[in-house]
């Protein structure tokens, strides 16, 4: 397969069970390492990079949002979205960051409590949180409402979508979800290790 995504774009991966999404993100995410083939991120082959270097590319340039928010329980939910910023040892962005982050997927009541405190859909959108503290130029959601009820499946879309268009980052979400995801700047398909244009729902138009 082939393809580019511009930076900004909102981008649906859809497919079959097996037919290789997660393993195209962990590829794109630097998760995993091709065994042929390249992938270029901000101009740069990410094939050549080594070990070290892909560490800090990764947390430099992409965020990362999973099917489970994955969240501490140890720590508070400040403490998790502060983690990649201690991880990177990235000094742009500050606790204040985080705060602003959290109180705009909804969250400044729940700074402080244990992050096993909170319910799934505020887990979640911790997670949400967690990704984007870093500022990263892509984020990779895989599944991110795959274990959400449906009203707060809902609301997950919408702030990553509103989260996206503020911030102009790139997104890129694999999911079986497209009733709560609806129209996005771009639907590819995966299926049997080709990627296509357009997702199985006729509708797709840029978003407003
Ligand atoms: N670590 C692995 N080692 C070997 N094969 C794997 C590994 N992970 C996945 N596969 C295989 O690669 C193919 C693609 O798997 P992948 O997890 O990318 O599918 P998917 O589209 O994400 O599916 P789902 O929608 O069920 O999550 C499948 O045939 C799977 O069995
Ligand atoms: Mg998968």
């Amino acid at each position: 397969m082939s393809f580019s995504i511009e930076q900004g774009q909102f981008v649906l991966i859809v497919g079959s069970s097996g037919s290789g999404k997660s393993t195209l993100l962990n590829m794109v995410g630097l998760l995993d390492r091709p065994t042929r083939g390249k992938i270029f991120i901000d101009g740069v082959d990410t094939t050549t990079l080594n070990d070290g270097n892909i560490s800090s590319f990764r947390n430099q340039k992409l965020g990362f949002i999973f099917q489970f928010s994955n969240l501490l329980t140890d720590l508070t939910v400040l403490e998790n979205v502060l983690l990649p910023r201690h991880i990177g040892k990235s000094t742009k962005t500050t606790e204040s960051d985080a705060i602003d982050l959290l109180t705009s997927v909804g969250l400044e009541s729940q700074i402080n409590k244990r992050a096993n405190k909170i319910s799934g859909g505020q887990a979640q959108r911790a997670a949400i949180a967690r990704g984007l503290i870093n500022k990263p130029s892509i984020v990779l959601a895989d599944e991110p409402t795959g274990n959400l009820d449906s009203v707060t499946s809902q609301t997950i879309v919408d702030l990553m979508k509103s989260m996206a268009k503020k911030l102009n980052q790139t997104f890129i979400i694999v999911t079986h979800d497209r009733q709560h995801f609806g129209n996005a700047d771009r639907v590819i398909t995966i299926k049997d290790g080709k990627a296509f244009e357009g997702g199985q729902l006729p509708m797709m138009e840029v978003l407003p």
